[in-house]
This record gives structure tokens, sequence and C-alpha cells, in this order.
């Protein structure tokens, strides 16, 4: 696949705030609106994948700023966010990647265990939103929601996320309706299983890899490349009239039923 798919300056001049931008499938959309012409912000709990996220993308001619926040805390959320503005000026593009993720039966999964995947993906996507919205109101920006494609049919040890995911994509629709009004686009990709990811570290054995590839209607895996297209284009003036709709980006997988396998 090349890496000129689309005009280097698609993104010139808008300001983009990625949260989970250090590291993963968000990670890689900082590096891509970045050399697509973005400014970026990233946030993070981690912050040494911020300081190694935000070198590599000056160290490529981009601009970049980092700040980092639990999505969970919505003053934290809002002081990165207030941070951003007035480092830049305005902010663009919400990128809502913070996630997390481990694998676990639902009778064993604790109550806290649950509440914690759905308060990072479901309440910090929204946390996020919402911190941001006057900034988007003023920009008439747009936010993009990283979704999956468990909770479209059913995932063993997965009832969390797919709980929390679920969630996320009934944010994407709500608000673009809500504030649709105001000139904000609000979308989401929902990937199905990337490779070098630490999402794919923790829920696949390498072992297991071959034989869902074969069960991928288009026969690999996907690549962080995949899905940074597919944020290109969502964020990009290609898709101005495109608002609530969650772009699946699996290759075909989940239409045949084998979300890990
Ligand atoms: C069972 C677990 C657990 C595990 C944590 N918990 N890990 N339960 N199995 N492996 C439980 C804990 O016991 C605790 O409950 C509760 O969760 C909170 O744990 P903490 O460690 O205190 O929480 P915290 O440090 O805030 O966060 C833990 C974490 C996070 C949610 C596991 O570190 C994390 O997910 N990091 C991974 C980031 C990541 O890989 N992101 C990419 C996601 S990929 P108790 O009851 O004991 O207090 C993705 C793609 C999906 O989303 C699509 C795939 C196809």
């Amino acid at each position: 696949m090349t890496d000129k798919i689309f005009a280097d300056d698609i993104l010139q001049g808008k300001v983009a705030f990625v949260t989970g931008g250090g590291t993963g499938i968000t990670g890689g959309v900082a590096r891509a609106f970045a050399r697509h012409g973005a400014k970026i912000a990233i946030t993070s709990r981690k912050e040494e994948n911020l300081i190694a996220q935000q070198q590599y993308i000056e160290e490529n001619g981009g601009k970049c700023f980092s700040v980092a926040a639990d999505v969970r805390d919505f003053d934290a959320v809002q002081n990165a966010i207030a941070k951003t503005v007035e480092h830049y000026g305005r902010i663009d593009i919400v990128v809502n990647g913070a996630a997390g993720n481990f694998l676990c039966a639902a009778d064993q999964l604790s109550a806290n265990g649950f509440g914690t995947v759905v308060d990072i993906d479901t309440k910090g996507t929204f946390n996020v939103c919402r911190a941001s919205f006057e900034a988007l109101k003023e920009s008439k920006g747009q936010i993009l929601n990283i979704s999956a494609t468990l909770h479209y049919l059913a995932t063993p040890l997965q009832i969390h996320v797919s709980a929390a995911k679920a969630g996320v994509d009934a944010i994407t629709r709500n608000l673009s309706v809500e504030w649709g009004r105001h000139g904000i686009r609000v979308n989401g990709i929902a990937p199905g299983p990337i490779e070098d990811t630490e999402g794919m570290k923790r829920l696949l054995p390498e072992a297991l890899k071959e034989k869902i590839t074969k069960k991928i209607p288009l026969g690999r895996f996907g690549r962080i490349a995949d899905i940074e297209n597919a944020a290109l284009f969502l964020s990009s003036d290609a898709a101005s009239y495109i608002n609530g709709v969650t772009l699946v980006v699996d290759g075909g997988q989940w239409l045949l039923g084998t979300s890990l396998g």
C-alpha cells in the first residue's frame, strides 16, 4: 500500500487533539495527521509514551504538543483541552482513542473490572467530547470515536469492552444529531483485528493468528495504516457530508462472526 494516497496538505491548518495518541492505532492516526499538515496535541496517562511520540513527530517535521491526562478524570481532560487551545489557539479534530482492554470471562470479571473499561472507553469518550464542545463549535470541527466490532454479535471474554464500545457508538450517533446543528460532525471507526498493536498482543495469542487470518474475507489482518487512511478520509473535506457513521474497517471479518476466533 502506498503512503501517498492523500494530498500532503489535506489537514493543513487544522489542530487535532488525540487521546491515546502516544501508541497503537491512535498513535498511528496522530502521526498520519501530522504528515498531512495538522498540528497535533496528544494525551495519554503515560508520560513516557507522549514524549517518544512528540519527539518522533517533531523529528519528522510535524508539530506536536503533549499533555498527560486520564480520560476518566473530567477536570484533567478539561485542563488538557484548555492547554491545547492556549497552545494552538483552536481545536478542529478530536480523536477518542484511549481504551482499556483485557480478556476475562463474565463470571470471573469483578464489578470494578467491568466499570474500569466502561469508564475509560465510554465515559472517557464523553468527557473529551464534552470538554471540547466549545472549541469545536467555534471551529465547526469534528469528532472521531474509535470503536470496535466486538458488540455487533457477541464476543466471549469481552463483555466489558463490548458494552463500553456499544456506548461509544451511541455517543457517536447522539452527538452527530445534537451537535450537527452546530456544524460539528461526529463519526467513528470500528477496526477489526489490527496487527502490531498492544490490543492484539493482549487479546490474541500469536498461535491463533494464522487460523483467524483464514477466516478474514480479505485474507489478512488489518494494519495501523488501514485505520490511518480511514481517519484521514473521515477527517478531511472529502467527508464533509458524512455525520453519525461508524465506519467498519475490518476486511469484512465481523460478517463471518469470527471476532476473536
Ligand atoms: C481481570 C482485570 C484485569 C485482567 C485489570 N482487571 N486487568 N480483571 N483480568 N486482566 C481489573 C482489576 O482487577 C480491577 O478490579 C480493575 O480491573 C481495575 O484494574 P486497575 O489495574 O486498578 O485499573 P487501571 O490501572 O486503571 O487500568 C487497567 C486496564 C488498563 C484497564 C487493564 O491498564 C488497560 O486496559 N490497559 C491496556 C491498554 C490497551 O491495550 N489499550 C488498547 C485496547 S485495544 P478489582 O475488582 O480487582 O479492583 C481495544 C481494541 C478492541 O480496545 C478490539 C479488538 C478486536
